[in-house]
């Protein structure tokens, strides 16, 4: 029995997957770059002669009228044919893969919405990285609160995940068919790793289940590694992951392109991420501007999730902490006070706002250039993304990074983890609304205790400081929930960067 689980097997085994989704088709790729740019290079000598000689006739007809200077002109002939020359397609350059002797096989299910599992699966990189075991390509949530059936490759690319990462850690698409047999008779470990861990977790209580078992199963993902004292390495793979390794489907991105143009054309525009849905909602117990009716359906439905711990709730506490998403009507007050032109655009990146064009009056009224992709996109093109909530929370998350300022009015996971890409791009302006503090001048406000001047001068004031620019991740030894996020200021991988990357 052990012998079959011998690590020399596995390396082939890798190999051969390699050559199977990897190689083969880099293989394949090269020679056809390669026959096809000698095919050029062969057709733009014959050009380049041709028009070398049509230069040397004119030049000699042009010298014969206008004497010998003109012959100075000859090498700009010739530096224009260098230009062309050198334009032949790039060839696309792979990292070497690496070897090890490999510990086990890593399977991950992912769970949460688009974003949580994105940080997660940066997460279960790198510590399949640093077990030196194989990752199976993690499975995403099919059953959460957004239902959405898309698998990892319906909105990453995979072969890209796969590839762009082979020097790092062996990723496959799936199990190997023997150790398929395996899991199916039971012969593996399941588990939720302990959330907030550190690496030394890890390497002493995973890795001998790996080692034992062959097959461990991570069947939880959220936040299941700490945010600080990690080695530097863990902290850069997990970037390296998060803003290179993946990337949207090639669908996706098209389309997030698309927006994005539609949306420049008119002018700049701002992205509020009004995270005024039902879900939200129902699991913070915060209703505060809703209706009787309204709240009812909300508690109820908090109620009917039974992962939803949380079921007596009163809601005005909660929004007095600061821990409810912003209403679209504090909402608009906020951004009139933050001086916002009144004409900008503003996309929603967000899903069906609970209680509709009611609720949406007030925003609709201080900013009338509201768009969504909805509006700005025709039917059949989301046709393919409509039932998918994933799919539709790519797009907004892609519109997010290139917009000239991003507004979420609630810290979820979208919210942490666009402000940290948008760091990495160059510390592109993010707006992180202090709700604790505006809640409670709005009430002022709304009671006439201060003046609009007031209101819109302390708003400003406050907020003058949390606008994205470079600080340190706040560390709180012990109370990982309430330190700051690690996707939200990766500061590690900004410092270095002297460039900012652009994500298209
Ligand atoms: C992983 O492999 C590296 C060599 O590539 C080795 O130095 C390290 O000790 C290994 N770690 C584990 C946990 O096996
Ligand atoms: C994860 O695995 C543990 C142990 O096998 C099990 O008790 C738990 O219900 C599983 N959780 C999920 C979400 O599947
Ligand atoms: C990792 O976590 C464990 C348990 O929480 C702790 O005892 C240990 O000191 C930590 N190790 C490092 C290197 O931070
Ligand atoms: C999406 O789902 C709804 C109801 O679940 C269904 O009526 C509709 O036809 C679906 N649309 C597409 C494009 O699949």
């Amino acid at each position: 029995m052990l012998k079959m689980w011998k690590t020399e097997d596995s390396v082939e085994e890798w190999e051969m997957k390699v050559k199977f989704f990897g190689g083969g088709k880099v293989d394949k790729l090269k020679t056809s770059v390669v026959s096809r740019s000698s095919m050029k290079l062969w057709m733009i000598r014959a050009i380049t002669t041709v028009l070398l000689w049509t230069c040397v006739v004119h030049l000699l007809a042009l010298g014969e009228i206008w004497g010998p200077r003109l012959i100075k002109s000859w090498p700009s002939c010739f530096s224009n044919q260098d230009v062309e020359l050198t334009s032949v397609p790039a060839k696309v350059v792979l990292p070497p893969k690496r070897i090890y002797k490999n510990n086990g096989y890593l399977m991950v299910s992912c769970n949460g919405g688009l974003n949580q599992m994105r940080a997660a699966i940066c997460d279960m990189v790198a510590i399949a990285r640093y077990l030196n075991v194989t990752l199976v390509v993690p499975e995403l949530d099919k059953s959460s609160f957004w239902n959405d059936p898309s698998e990892f490759q319906d909105i990453f690319d995979v072969d890209h995940f796969i590839t762009s990462l082979r020097d790092e850690v062996r990723i496959l698409k799936e199990l190997p068919p023997r150790l398929k047999t395996r899991v199916k008779l039971g012969l593996f470990y399941s588990l939720p790793p302990v959330s907030w861990s550190n690496i030394s977790y890890y390497t002493h209580q995973i890795l001998p289940l790996l080692q034992k078992y062959k097959v461990v199963h991570l069947n939880k993902t959220d936040a299941r590694l700490a945010n600080n004292g990690l080695p530097i390495e863990i902290q850069k793979l997990r970037c390296r992951v998060n803003f290179n390794a993946l990337k949207f489907t090639s669908q996706i991105e098209e389309l997030g392109r698309r927006v994005v143009r539609i949306l420049r054309e008119r002018g700049p525009f701002l992205v509020l991420h009004l995270r005024y849905e039902m879900d939200m909602l129902a699991f913070s117990g915060c209703t505060h501007g809703c209706n009787d009716e309204e709240t009812e359906q909300l508690t109820r439905m908090r109620y009917a999730y039974p992962w939803w711990k949380e079921k007596d709730i009163s809601s005005e506490m909660k929004r007095k902490e600061g821990l409810c998403p912003l209403t679209p009507e504090e909402t608009a007050l906020v951004l009139s006070a933050l001086g916002i032109d009144r004409n900008v655009q503003i996309y929603i990146a967000a899903g069906e706002i609970y209680g509709g064009k009611r609720r949406m009056k007030a925003l609709a009224s201080a900013f009338p250039n509201l768009v969504r992709k909805e509006t700005l996109l025709g039917p059949s093109d989301l046709k393919f993304f409509q039932n998918h909530s994933s799919q539709m929370a790519a797009l907004d998350y892609l519109v997010s990074l290139e917009s000239d300022i991003f507004v979420p009015t609630y810290n979820g996971n979208m919210a942490k983890v666009v402000e940290g890409h948008r760091r990495f791009l160059g510390f592109k302006k993010t707006i992180s609304l202090d709700r604790k503090l505006l809640v409670g001048l709005i009430d002022q406000y709304n009671k006439g205790s201060l003046s609009w001047d007031e209101f819109s001068s302390t708003v400003k004031e406050a907020h003058a400081d949390r606008m994205g620019s470079p600080k340190t991740r706040v560390v709180i030894p012990d109370k990982p929930k309430e330190e700051d996020y690690f996707y939200a200021n990766p500061q590690e991988c900004l410092q270095l960067l002297d460039e900012p990357l652009r994500s298209s």
